[in-house]
């Protein structure tokens, strides 16, 4: 069932050619069960009609504190009462203004102050206004409100200009949405992620790498992040965006080699309590012992390379004896045959309680994944899924852990 299933959500609209996203986004809100109710400043009537919003969520919209539809003439106390959550998109520069200073003199500001709801701001302005000093303290004073903030991103904008200030599409609100209703099952709790693949310089413009995306090691730091906790990412060479929600909980280190990724990881072992490690990464096995300073030039009748053994960075994690206490350390495989087998023995080899097994034929770079979690003393299958949706289940599985 959809984490949205009945859920009540109050959508805030203030003016912003954005506007226009927002009848898509109450679409897909509607249609995974969520009840919408919305309300609009008087400027964001210029935009959108309240008749369309109406339409759309099937509720009446208010436009007016003073709207005398609501009985005791208090819609900013009746409407935002049994709320789940209250989203003001698009966020004008203005609205953010009010939410950070309290100000309450419309419908919209008074509702974001008298709310006993979390409250999710999706801004929406041109690269100047977003720029502006007076916005980003307004932003940082949303943030320290414990206010979510989605977006905004860069890109064309009405006006013509181009840069950051543009709303997220109402696919990637819907997201963030999902993303803020996931069970909080880690708050307080810091996890470390090393994803992607290492690269291996042969010499300054060639390397060894592998097929790894990352997509599931970032699909873990989104669902840890979504569950409250903090996370450091470890990310070697991929082309993925750090996850778009709770972006202030998630700290990206992007390395190249198994040392260095190794360096960043030990780095953060030391630097404060690690409560779980995920060890998601296709670590290259060997290094090019000498890589060449210079391009190597074609021509040459022979090439030789040496190589060297990395460092098994699970392994240092593991057996690291720091002052702080050892985190639950999950490690990854993707084996190509006698998948149980060798599972099993790299748990034990790796010494390790919990090893994520891929159930192949193919994993890489593919958005779903099924996955065989193996324990000591027990085991069990997933269906094939989206990995976010894997990510979240392993995170919800492991959350009693430490
Ligand atoms: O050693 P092997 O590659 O079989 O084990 C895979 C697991 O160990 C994965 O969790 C991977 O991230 C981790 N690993 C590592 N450092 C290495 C090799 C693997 O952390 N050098």
């Amino acid at each position: 069932m959809s984490l949205l299933q009945g859920k009540r959500i109050l959508l805030a609209m203030s003016g912003g050619i954005a506007a226009f996203k927002v009848a898509e986004l109450v679409r897909l809100l509607t249609g995974a069960g969520a009840k919408v109710q919305v309300m609009m400043s008087e400027s964001a009537t210029q935009f959108m009609t309240p008749v369309t919003m109406q339409a759309l969520s099937g509720q009446t919209v208010y436009v007016s504190q003073w709207d005398n539809r609501i009985a005791n003439n208090m819609a900013h106390i009746e409407l935002t009462r049994q709320i789940d959550l209250m989203v003001a998109v698009p966020a004008s520069a203005d609205l953010i203004a009010k939410i950070n200073a309290g100000l309450a003199d419309d419908l919209i500001s008074v509702s974001c102050l008298a709310r006993d709801c979390p409250l999710i701001v999706v801004p929406a302005m041109n690269r100047q206004m977003w720029g502006n000093p007076a916005t980003q303290r307004n932003i940082a004073g949303l943030i320290t409100q414990g206010i979510e903030i989605l977006g905004p991103t860069s890109g064309t904008q009405a006006c013509g200009e181009n840069g950051m200030g543009r709303m997220l599409e109402a696919k990637e609100i819907f997201a963030g949405i999902q993303a803020h209703l996931q069970k909080k099952v880690l708050v307080g709790k810091h996890v470390l992620i090393t994803a992607g693949p290492t690269y291996e310089a042969i010499d300054p413009v060639r390397g060894i790498t592998n097929r790894s995306s990352g997509k599931m090691g970032f699909a873990i730091a989104q669902a840890a992040v979504e569950a409250g906790a903090t996370v450091d990412l470890v990310a070697g060479p991929c082309h993925l965006e750090t996850p778009l929600t709770f972006t202030q909980r998630i700290k990206r280190h992007d390395v190249m080699s198994a040392k260095d990724m190794q360096a960043a990881v030990m780095q953060c072992i030391r630097q404060q309590r690690t409560d779980f490690f995920f060890a998601v990464a296709a670590v290259a096995d060997w290094a090019i012992k000498n890589p060449a300073d210079e391009k190597i030039k074609r021509g040459l009748s022979d090439l030789h390379l040496e190589f060297e053994p990395n460092p098994d960075i699970l392994k240092s994690v593991v057996d690291h004896t720091g002052s702080n206490p050892k985190p639950y350390c999950i490690g990854f495989a993707a084996e190509s045959h006698d998948l149980e087998k060798n599972g099993k023995d790299k748990l034990i080899r790796k010494n390790i309680p919990l090893l994520i097994a891929n159930i192949g034929p193919e994993t890489f770079g593919l958005d779903e994944n099924q996955l065989l979690y193996i324990e000591k003393d027990q085991q069990h299958t997933t269906s094939r899924k989206d990995k976010i949706s894997l990510a979240r289940e392993l995170i919800e599985y492991i959350s009693t852990k430490a």
